[in-house]
């Protein structure tokens, strides 16, 4: 092999192993949904308490966090309806935040109702005992 080729095929490999390695590193698990569970809940006492500046960064962390988690589950033929519950409350955090950003505090409550029930579908079906 000349030396160009081998520095290409090394770059190549150092790549994927670096993106295997990112990869790897996002997982569903007790420790995401902790995290998830106290974002959750600040968001709906933030939009209680009518802090758009707070509120609209828990809804913004939301939406990030599920569209990872979406991302997740659809590497997984195994797990399809995960990745629709999981892009359903990505999209209730994102009504969320436009609500909060619009100064509409009823309208952020109403969707943050609908983002505690939305886990609970999940959880029905995706989380053990
Ligand atoms: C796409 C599916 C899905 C959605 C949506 C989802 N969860 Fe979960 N959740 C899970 C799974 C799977 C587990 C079990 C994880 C494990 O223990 O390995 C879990 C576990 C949990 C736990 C228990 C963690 C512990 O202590 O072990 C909490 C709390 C939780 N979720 C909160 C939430 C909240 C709050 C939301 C909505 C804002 C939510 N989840 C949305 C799939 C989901």
């Amino acid at each position: 092999m000349n030396p160009r080729t081998k520095n290409i095929l090394c770059a190549a490999i150092g790549l994927a192993l670096a993106t295997s390695a990112l990869c790897a590193g996002f997982d569903v698990d007790g420790d995401l949904m902790r995290g998830i569970d106290d974002t959750a809940k600040d968001l709906d006492s933030n939009v209680a308490q009518k802090d758009a500046k707070a509120a609209a960064a828990d809804a913004r962390s939301l939406v990030e966090t599920f569209s990872n988690v979406e991302a997740h589950y659809g590497e997984k033929p195994e797990t399809a309806d995960a990745v629709g519950f999981a892009h359903k409350t990505q999209e209730l955090a994102a009504q969320a935040l436009k609500a909060i950003e619009a100064n509409d505090f009823d309208a952020a409550s109403t969707a943050v109702e609908g983002l505690t029930r939305s886990c609970k579908n999940c959880h029905n079906v995706y989380k053990k005992d």
